[in-house]
Parts: C-alpha cells; sequence; structure tokens
C-alpha cells in the first residue's frame, strides 16, 4: 500500500470513535479514494514478471502475513483429508489431446446466469478477506469487475455491501448465512436488492462452524474474542509482519459483521459467529420465504455434496447450484467435490436441465478449471486462488490470480481445439478420463509442509 494511502487512512479509521461514524468514513474512503489506487497497475506489470502460477500467490502471502492469519485462510476442518482430496482429485485425472485441428484463438467468455462475463471462473465468497488486506472485500471485488467477471461477497464481512457494490464495474452476488435468525436475514436481503447485488447465494454445508485445527494451535478464537491470552499468543508473529499490522490496524482492526444487523441496529460482533450459526442453519423450507423476499431474481444453492442434494436444489427452483464442499473447511473426509460433479454433471446435463451447475473446491490452475468445465460444469468458482493474490499484493494480486487461471484455461482449450466455452463443454469430455474410483486406496498422507511443521512442532 502506497504511504500516502496508508496515512489517509488511518486518519479516517481513527476518527471514526462509533460504528456508524467509523463506517461511513470507511465508505467514504472507499468510494472516492483509495480504492482505485489500490488497483495499481504499475504492481501488476512488476507481478507479471515474478508470478507465473497460483502457488506463486500463495507462498508470497505466507511471506507477508503473520501465520495467525494464512492459516485461517490455507487451512482445512479435521485432519485436512478432503482438503488434500480436492485438490489430488484432479492431479488424478488423465488429460487427453486430438491434434490436427487447431483453432487461431480461443474466446473464453460464457454467460454465467443472466450475465455475459469474460471468464467462466467467479471469485467464491470469502469471509474476513479484511484480515488480508485493508477494505479486502471491496479491493478484491473491484478487482474482479476490472476483469470482467462477478464476484461473490459473504456475508461474513466487514465492509458493507453498499460500499463493496458501489467499487466494481462488474456484476456482484450475495452470499446467505441465516446468522441472526430470519429477520437479520430479512433485513440483508433487502439491502442486498436495493445495493443490486443480482443473485443470492445461499449456502447450505455451514449447519457449524468447521474445526480447524491450526486455528486452535493459534488461539484464533481467543484473538477475535479479544482476550488476552489471545494478544499474547498472536503478538510475536504479528509484530513480526509491521506493515501487515500497520494496515490492519487503521482498517479498523478486528471487524464487525456490518452486514448482519439487528433489531437495535448493530452489527454482530465478531465473537458470536460461531454460536449463531450452529442456531441459524439453513432448511429446505427457507427457500419459499428466501424466494418472497428476493423476488424474480436467481436463487443459487451452495454446498451441494451429492445427487440427491442437487435434484432437492432443483426441484425448490434454484437458478443454479454450487457443487462445492466448502474448500474442505466444512466436514473432513466427504468426498472431493470433482468426485461429485462426476456423479452429478452428467445426470443433470443428460436431463437438458436449466439449472446452472458450478463448481468448486481444490482449483488451484486454469486446467483444473478445463477439467471441471469438460465434466459438467457450467462455470467455476475459486475461493484460496484470488485470497492468496488479495494477500499477496491487494487488488494488483487479485487481478493476476484470475488472470494466470484465464491464461491457463486458454492455453488448455488451444491443446483441445476448442474454441469456445460452449464447444469445451460440449466436446471436452472425451479429453478427461477420470477412473470411476479416484482413490481405491484412500488418501495418501502428503501433508501441506505447513500443516506438517505445526503436527511436528505438536509432536515434540
Ligand atoms: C477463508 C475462507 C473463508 C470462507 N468463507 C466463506 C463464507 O463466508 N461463505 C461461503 O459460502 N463460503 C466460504 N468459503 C468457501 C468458499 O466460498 C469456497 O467454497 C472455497 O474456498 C472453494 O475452495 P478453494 O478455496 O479450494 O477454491 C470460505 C473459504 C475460505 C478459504
Amino acid at each position: 500500500m502506497l504511504g500516502s494511502e496508508l496515512s489517509l487512512q488511518s486518519q479516517l479509521s481513527l476518527e471514526g470513535a462509533n460504528h456508524k461514524r467509523a463506517s461511513a468514513l470507511r465508505t467514504a474512503l472507499i468510494d472516492n479514494l483509495w480504492l482505485r489506487r489500490t488497483l495499481d497497475f504499475g504492481r501488476l506489470e512488476q507481478l507479471r514478471t515474478s508470478i507465473h502460477q497460483i502457488d506463486d500467490l500463495r507462498l508470497a502471502c505466507l511471506r507477508r502475513m503473520p501465520p495467525v492469519t494464512t492459516d485461517y485462510f490455507t487451512s482445512g476442518a479435521g485432519k485436512e483429508i478432503t482438503l488434500r482430496r480436492n485438490q489430488l482429485a484432479f492431479e488424478r485425472v488423465v488429460l487427453a489431446t486430438d491434434y490436427g485441428n487447431p483453432v487461431d484463438q480461443v474466446d473464453v467468455c460464457t454467460r454465467v446466469l443472466d450475465h455475459e462475463l469474460a471468464m467462466p471462473i467467479l471469485g467464491a465468497p470469502v469471509g474476513s478477506l479484511r484480515t488480508l488486506h485493508p477494505c479486502g472485500e471491496a479491493v478484491a471485488m473491484a478487482a474482479m469487475g476490472e476483469l470482467g467477471t462477478a464476484g461473490i461477497l459473504s456475508t461474513l464481512t466487514g465492509t458493507t455491501m453498499e460500499a463493496v457494490k458501489r467499487a466494481t464495474r462488474g456484476p456482484a452476488w450475495f452470499q446467505l448465512y441465516l446468522c441472526g435468525g430470519r429477520e437479520t436475514a430479512l433485513r440483508g436481503i433487502e439491502r442486498a436488492r436495493r445495493a443490486g447485488y443480482s443473485a443470492l447465494v445461499l449456502t447450505i454445508d455451514t449447519p457449524v462452524a468447521g474445526i480447524r485445527m491450526p486455528d486452535k494451535y493459534n488461539g484464533f478464537n481467543d484473538l477475535i474474542a479479544g482476550r488476552l491470552l489471545g494478544y499474547l499468543r498472536a503478538m510475536p508473529s504479528m509484530l513480526s509482519h509491521p506493515r501487515w499490522l500497520g494496515g490492519f490496524l487503521t482498517d479498523g482492526g478486528l471487524m464487525e459483521f456490518v452486514n448482519i444487523i439487528d433489531a437495535e441496529g448493530r452489527p454482530m460482533p465478531y465473537t458470536d459467529i460461531a454460536s449463531q450459526l450452529a442456531q441459524s442453519a439453513t432448511r429446505w423450507e427457507d427457500i419459499e420465504w428466501i424466494r418472497r423476499a428476493w423476488g424474480d431474481a436467481p436463487i443459487v444453492i451452495k454446498g451441494i455434496h451429492t445427487l440427491d442434494e442437487a435434484e432437492e436444489a432443483q426441484r425448490r427452483g434454484a437458478e443454479a447450484i454450487v457443487i462445492s464442499n466448502h474448500g474442505g473447511r466444512q466436514l473432513d473426509r466427504v468426498r472431493s467435490s470433482l468426485e461429485t460433479l462426476i456423479e452429478v454433471g452428467p445426470v443433470l446435463r443428460g436431463r437438458g436441465t436449466k439449472m446452472q451447475i458450478l463448481f468448486d473446491s481444490g482449483i488451484r490452475s486454469g486446467f483444473d478449471v478445463a477439467i471441471a468445465l469438460a465434466l459438467g460444469a457450467d462455470a467455476v468458482l475459486v475461493g484460496r486462488a484470488y485470497a492468496f493474490g488479495l494477500g499477496a499484493a491487494g487488488g494488483a494480486g487479485v487481478v493476476r490470480a484470475f488472470e494466470i487461471l484465464r491464461d491457463e484455461l486458454a492455453h488448455t482449450m488451444r491443446h483441445w481445439g476448442c474454441r469456445t466455452i460452449e464447444q469445451l463443454k460440449k466436446h471436452g469430455e472425451r479429453f478427461v478420463s477420470a477412473p470411476t474410483e479416484l482413490f481405491p486406496g484412500g488418501v495418501p498422507d502428503t501433508l501441506e509442509p505447513r500443516v506438517a511443521a505445526h503436527r511436528s512442532r505438536r509432536q515434540g
């Protein structure tokens, strides 16, 4: 972040003693000055020479941030078996070719719900992006708009949905959790409608917050609850990242959920979220009142793990589903989302359903995107891939993440002789052979280095 941005931002944040004033000041900041600069295209040129794959962004993000923050983004539930399975599933797929019918150019534009997008890759809802970068949700959404694609704003964010919507030139969807109960959700739906969000994404796979070991080891909950122990534990790693700490504090420090407003007009504190999620699990019947409140605009059901769930979403009138296991963050040991897609995709496509099939969980390259589209997805969402970009280099990092995914997708299409996304969806299956049993002997224990380190530290 530029020095002048930081000082202006700090003045504004510190001026706002109460929530309403602080929120208004942050909004003014986003609307007017700082946001446009964070998309800094000089920085993007630099990234183009040094960042060539999503993993480069992950490593750059890990270097810039304290582990208490990055662990929250990288980790999965339990022993992270599903987290690994999501990525390994893509690696088990074998690609074929049919050379001799080359295409000169490829076009990766596509239509998702009512939008013409520049690529079949959307930004998944990711909570707490402000901990990666000041005004992170608005910065990320603005970057997606610049690239001509859509982003989905999580309920669990610290920047008002109105400011985030104004920040982007592209389409924005709103992801809904029913935290705080029906009345609170209705207020959120009404605000999202008025602010111009064009689809509502209802996440069904979070009846309770995921259990993530790194967060437990790091005392993440103590920290967000403002307990002394939490601060004492996290302080050394925070102090050793002064640049990040400066940005975090001047952006207001620990955030409140300004898009979950109670009857008295107060935002939900960060600390209440786990208990609120557990009290407000989504039921299929909820779709009825949500539809009445939301109107005719599309409803997307996210968190589909089985064919039964996909069919139920269709019966309930969803315009799209997201086959997703939340990036392996919810229930550990469920199968990878790619395995779900392999089962569900052909059945739904075979019936000629109008409901669109979106996919996420485990995508780290444009080759993965091509595989998902070939196996039945209309478009994909990515979560960590762009979050790493945001942490590594703000808005420019998000742009770079989507560029990499888009270019690798286009590259694969050249090899397959597919000129358009329509052709890829129609003929792609013959280029992708996925064994019916992707993991006959279980998932190998190739732990991410960070989790392995965590474990070995714990084991003494
Ligand atoms: C740090 C983090 C926070 C997330 N927060 C939300 C959320 O608030 N709502 C939601 O529906 N999904 C959330 N997700 C799940 C993503 O929308 C998406 O399903 C997942 O990231 C896809 O897997 P990938 O990270 O491998 O791309 C979150 C994911 C991450 C990594």
